[in-house]
């Protein structure tokens, strides 16, 4: 892809997202995503481009009570740089006692808040993207993370709301604005929608408007790097988060890094190409975990890594249940180097898709929106925060 003389005139008037004292360039996240952006792939998409890779999402209990799953979350490579972590919190005390023990131990320079998770069990409970509904308990969480987080950037990340009647993202950004946060990313979808639909890019257009003195990063739909430059054109939003289009795409980041440097982008690998960095990313995932949990997990990536390439079904099917690394290195270098990649399937859904749900919230939710005590949404040891 080459850039337009339109992309290149926008580039030249985009800055660096500024998070805090953290200059974001390009101003691209890659997005938490619960099972994927561990160690291994944040160093994986850090080869390709820059900008900022944020981490799997830790409890903040489980953090200040060191639960196993939330410190092996919060370990960083040494050279890893910055260190950013998502936070799922529902408590102001625990919010704090997690944030100041990441910051006074030095090990992070940018923390995330997850007001976005649409899973039933968590907003059945009050948390994730039903927490903004109770807006004094949202502020006040707000207001601890900021309290302990001294130089380091406090962020949060929302979708629109619940459903289409209760959207709280304006209010909530307008919340978070006030408490000093450094940014705020919006999914533009509720958490009904899930992942199906559209996002609704006017929306973080309207966030935009509403929210001035901090940046606002867009979320949503992006799959190729032309696509951050509609988004921020459309929405006027000071930077973009990644999620779905980089899986079994890593190289995304550098197409980013590319444009927002105002270069044409290499075109998209060859098979041949996709098969090393299958097999380096496998590598990397079996010194982080061990060969035995690595490979089980791997298997996932391994079916986003051949989207879009015409290999055969068996190859396919081999690879959906390579067993050791070995054996992925051997299926990787029998595979045709030469295949191009079908275009039409980059925007093909991966990782999430489906069907709308009815959002279940506390009974008597609604009624006591302005109740600052906690809403005993227990934190668990493991979910998917999407
Ligand atoms: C597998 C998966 C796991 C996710 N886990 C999280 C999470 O832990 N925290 C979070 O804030 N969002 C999570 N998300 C949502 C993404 O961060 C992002 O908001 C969403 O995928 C929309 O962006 P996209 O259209 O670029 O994918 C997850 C998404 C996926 C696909």
């Amino acid at each position: 892809m080459h850039p337009t003389s339109e992309q290149l005139d926008q580039v030249k008037s985009i800055g660096p997202a500024t998070l805090g004292e953290l200059q974001v360039w390009p101003p691209v996240v890659l997005a938490p995503m619960a099972g994927i952006t561990n160690a291994a792939f944040r160093k994986l998409c850090r080869r390709f481009g820059a900008g900022l890779y944020v981490s799997e999402m830790a409890t903040a209990r489980g953090i200040v009570e060191d639960w196993p799953r939330s410190r092996e979350i919060s370990h960083f490579a040494p050279d890893e740089d910055p260190r950013s972590i998502q936070l799922y919190a529902t408590d102001p005390y625990w919010t704090g006692r997690a944030v100041e023990k990441l910051v006074s131990q030095s090990r992070v320079d940018h923390i995330d808040f997850n007001f976005g998770c649409p899973v039933r069990k968590i907003t059945r409970k009050g948390g994730g993207a039903a927490l903004p509904l109770r807006r004094a308990l949202f502020r006040e969480i707000l207001a601890e993370a900021v309290r302990h987080a001294g130089s380091v950037p406090i962020t949060v990340k929302m979708r629109l709301g619940v459903d289409q009647n209760l959207q709280t993202f304006l209010e909530a950004g307008r919340i978070a604005e006030g408490e000093g946060v450094s940014a705020i990313a919006l999914h533009a979808r509720t958490a009904a929608q899930l992942y199906s639909g559209k996002a609704d890019w006017a929306r973080i257009g309207e966030l935009k408007a509403a929210v001035t003195s901090i940046p606002v990063l867009g979320n949503g739909d992006i799959f190729e790097a032309g696509d951050a430059l509609a988004m921020i054109r459309e929405t006027g939003c000071d930077g973009v988060v990644i999620g779905r289009g980089c899986l079994g795409r890593p190289w995304l980041f550098r197409e980013l890094a590319d444009l927002f440097d105002g270069r044409s982008p290499l075109p998209v690998p060859t098979l041949g190409g996709v098969a090393d960095v299958m097999v380096e990313h496998a590598r990397l995932l079996v010194d982080l975990r061990g060969e035995d949990l690595a490979m089980p997990e791997f298997r996932k990536h391994a079916s986003w890594y051949v989207l879009g390439y015409a290999v055969s079904p068996a190859e396919r099917q081999r690879l959906c249940r390579v067993q050791s690394l070995q054996e992925l290195e051997d299926l990787a270098s029998g595979l045709d180097p030469e295949l191009e990649v079908d275009p039409n399937v980059l925007k093909a859904p991966r990782g999430k898709a489906g069907n709308p749900q009815k959002v279940a919230l506390p009974e008597g939710f609604l009624a006591n929106r302005d109740d600052p005590m906690p809403i005993g949404a227990e934190p668990l040891a493991a979910f998917s925060g999407g």
